[in-house]
């Protein structure tokens, strides 16, 4: 593999991210990192609104990437290839990253690359320093868990740019019922990290809450009936959402804790179905300790990877990354975002 100096951007949703990489013989370091999110500005409407969304994403493209490029140390004129989140997304955010990719591409002569967001959150745990607790890069064959705000997929990857769709939700995302149980608590959004930092004073075992799937046989998942589980608990028992009711902490336990479980349940599943040694996690509900403790706890006998936090979340550095290890290169004036794009296929 030649060395490259890999320009990443990243606008699939309220985070508008910059990175360099610079890679060499499979080995992937991390010069710049910038992510400007406008989950605050969202936070106020409990959810993202595209076009606000959108909006900023116009407001801090440039000066996203002119910082990415100043930190990194690295020059335009040396950067080698440009490499963009085409979808999924918001249609409004992925505009934005997608046409100035193409614009940059034209004007500085770069190759571009199209990247599929979700491949990205998983080549997250390629890049050098990512790890807490692991020093190499993943072996294949992996499997990967994959959950984000949008999306919560299980996936066998054989060689880079190979990978089999083994399953994943049927109906909300493991970070979409995060969120919408935490609004449901009048907690902010993102409501992932919210739930999680009620839940630190709480006890799992107050509250059953339902696992939809947990025993199908088969690796799909389902989320909205433990979403619906917490919406009817708090039309019974309003006191729920009084501040400094200990059965809030209780109950935002149970949450985290019923959502860790199916998801490493089902991944446990997926691993003892095939020959991988490794796994992996990926998408900003990797972020969250119990789940990311659950899973060490599980597959004690694998070498298991999960990005740092900020590597989970949203970055053009995950990008850049899975655009060095699958470089498909695309033509600026033929090349549009997609945003239903997907892992299934
Ligand atoms: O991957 P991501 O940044 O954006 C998407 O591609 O969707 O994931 C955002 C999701 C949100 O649903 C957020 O609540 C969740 O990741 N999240 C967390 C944590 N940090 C972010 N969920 C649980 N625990 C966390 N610490
Ligand atoms: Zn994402």
């Amino acid at each position: 593999m030649p060395t490259v100096r890999i320009l990443g951007i990243e606008t699939s949703c309220d985070e508008n991210s910059a990175a360099v990489l610079y890679c060499q013989k499979g080995r992937v370091q991390l010069l710049s990192n910038i992510v400007a999110s406008s989950a605050s500005t969202q936070a106020k409407y409990g959810g993202v609104v595209p076009e606000q969304a959108a909006r900023e994403q116009l407001k801090s493209i440039i000066p996203v990437i002119t910082e990415a490029l100043n930190e990194s140390g690295i020059i335009k004129d040396e950067i080698d290839a440009i490499a963009v989140t085409y979808g999924p997304g918001l249609i409004g955010s992925l505009l934005v990253g997608v046409e100035t990719a193409k614009v940059l591409a034209l004007v500085w002569n770069k190759k571009l690359i199209a990247v599929n967001h979700l491949l990205g959150h998983l080549y997250a745990n390629w890049i050098e320093g990512s790890q807490k607790q692991t020093v190499s890069v993943p072996k294949f064959p992996i499997i990967g868990l994959l959950v984000s705000g949008g999306h919560t997929d299980i996936i066998e990857m054989t060689p880079h740019g190979k990978y089999k769709y083994l399953g994943g939700t049927r109906d909300d995302a493991a970070g979409e019922c995060f969120d919408k149980c935490a609004r449901l608590l009048n907690l902010s959004y993102p409501g992932g990290p919210q739930i999680s930092k009620l839940a630190q004073n709480g006890d799992p075992s107050v509250f059953d809450l339902p696992k939809p799937m947990l025993d199908s046989g088969n690796l799909d998942l389902s989320f909205s009936g433990l979403k619906t589980a917490v919406a009817n608990l708090i039309k019974v028992n309003p006191q729920l959402l009084l501040e400094g009711n200990p059965n809030r902490a209780h109950l935002a336990a149970s949450i985290e804790q019923t959502i860790a479980g199916v998801l490493v349940k089902k991944l446990e599943m997926a691993v003892d179905s095939s020959r991988a040694k490794q796994v992996m996690v990926a998408g900003g509900v990797a972020a969250n300790q119990k789940l990311a403790q659950l899973v060490r706890e599980t597959f004690q006998d694998k070498i298991v990877f999960i990005p740092r936090a900020d590597l989970c979340t949203d970055n053009a550095a995950m990008i850049a990354s899975a655009g060095y290890f699958n470089p498909v290169y695309v033509d600026p004036l033929k090349f549009d975002a997609d945003p239903s794009l997907s892992l299934a296929y």
